[in-house]
């Protein structure tokens, strides 16, 4: 089979390495790719939102199907557009998508179909937004979320009324987040822990695969700015069997639900973003694709073939595989470059890759780029994602921070905590 990945982080490459292990995957197409995608995949460099040349390439080249990493072209339609063309593509239909793509749609779709989340209210113009707030207790916490995509960055944690004003005046008069901002939506703040429970979907079916946790700060103990993910390990204690198995006889079905009564096509990955709260699983978000970095953890516990996973789910028949997952764990740590999720310079050499096996860790290209001499530079805030995976969490803990020891580059940063949360909760 001839394969289109679409994407240049450290998930599609996590995804590309999955995939080319798969004996029924012949050829690999990335765009846009990284310095080390190129090794298992040929390089293109076709916009991911460019879907008119997209689908021409996909078709001259015979691809077999398409695989979308990202959300951006997912929420532009880029499902629906090959599929008018013919062309098979794994991921959600523009509809499905915008349970990432508008927070509202996605509140308004828990709260039909059933699903426990914070209480909300969506509004879109500045007066009835202010007005909202005026009968809001000065001291009591808000949250307050851009409607659109906003590369995460479109949630604002209030610890009172005045930063709530400020914060929708930011978005819907300031536009910080452009058109993301025009709609808004107030959400009751919610105290507890957060795990990401990822399910592959037909549309029909849906299969678990082990939970994750993300750490969303930049410095160690959860401090300093968000970022994309500085890491993630797989299974996360927190969701106990008991918890999993709510989310699979309850929530689950009500989604599924959902996705037939609003005649939502739905063939890919829903990533569910959970926030604890006594025991109790609340839905907070809902991602429309793979998470980064989780994909880097959760893909190498994978011992099926991600292929036939796909090629299943794209025929309707995710409950036909048996689908299943190492019980060892996986630690993933990302090294960013010094001064993200602001600032940073790129261009710089990495060195150190090249000494570290497999078996120690698996190399993960992020933001990486090769110089004229073919040798990794830095080309993104988040460079490299690396995986240990061991018997346990402590072991693959210890693992993969002896691996990151043997690689460098100026400025490296990278979290020292990554999975400490799980020894706790373990
Ligand atoms: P979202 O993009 O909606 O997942 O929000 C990003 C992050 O903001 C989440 O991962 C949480 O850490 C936090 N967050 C979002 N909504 C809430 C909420 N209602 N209560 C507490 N924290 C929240
Ligand atoms: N790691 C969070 C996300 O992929 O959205």
């Amino acid at each position: 089979m001839k394969v289109l990945v679409i994407g240049n982080g450290g998930r599609e490459h996590s995804i590309i390495w999955k995939l080319s292990k798969s004996p029924n995957v012949e050829k690999i197409y990335c765009t846009i790719g990284n310095a080390g995608i190129f090794k298992q995949a040929e390089v293109l460099n076709i916009d991911v939102n460019d879907f008119v040349s997209l689908s021409y390439f996909a078709t001259q080249k015979k691809i077999d199907y398409t695989f979308v990493g990202p959300e951006v072209p997912l929420a532009k339609g880029i499902v629906d557009y090959f599929n008018s063309k013919n062309l098979k593509i794994f991921g959600p239909s523009k509809k499905g998508a915008m349970l990432e793509s508008s927070k509202a749609f996605a509140k308004d779709f828990m709260k039909k179909y059933g699903i426990r989340t914070a209480e909300y209210s969506a509004f879109d113009d500045f007066k009835s937004a202010h007005n909202f707030l005026k009968s809001w207790e000065d001291n009591k916490k808000i949250v307050v979320k851009a409607d659109g995509l906003a590369a995460g960055k479109g949630v604002v944690m209030c610890q009172n009324k005045q930063e709530a004003e400020d914060a929708v005046k930011a978005m819907m008069q300031d536009k910080v987040f452009g058109d993301s901002g025009t709609k808004i939506v107030f959400e009751e703040w919610l105290e507890g822990e957060e795990v990401s429970v990822l399910v592959f979907t037909d549309g029909k079916h849906f299969s678990i695969m082990p939970p994750a946790q993300d750490h969303k700060r930049v410095g160690d103990g959860d401090t300093g700015l968000n970022t994309g993910g500085m890491g993630a390990y797989a299974p996360a204690p927190i969701a106990t069997p008991e918890l999993i198995k709510s989310i699979n006889d309850d929530i689950l079905p009500k989604i599924l639900t959902g996705f037939q009564k609003e005649k939502i096509d739905y063939k890919g990955v829903l990533y569910i973003g959970f926030m604890i709260v006594k025991g109790q699983p609340y839905v907070l978000e809902f991602n429309c694709r793979f998470g980064d970095p989780e994909t880097e953890a959760i893909l190498p516990l994978l011992e099926t073939d991600l292929s036939d996973i796909v090629v299943h789910i794209l025929e309707g028949r995710l409950n036909e595989i048996d689908i299943k997952w190492s019980n060892k764990a996986s630690v993933c740590v990302v090294l960013s470059s010094g001064g993200y999720p602001e600032k940073y310079d790129t261009g710089i050499p990495i060195y150190g890759l090249d000494k570290i096996s497999e078996d120690e860790a698996i190399v993960f290209h992020a933001g990486t780029a090769k110089d004229l001499e073919n040798e990794p530079v830095t080309s993104g805030g988040r460079v490299i994602a690396m995986t240990s995976v061991a018997e346990d969490i402590k072991s693959a803990i210890d693992k993969v921070y002896k691996a990151v020891e043997k690689v460098k580059f100026m400025k490296m940063h990278y979290r020292k905590d990554i999975a400490q949360r799980a020894l706790k909760n373990g």
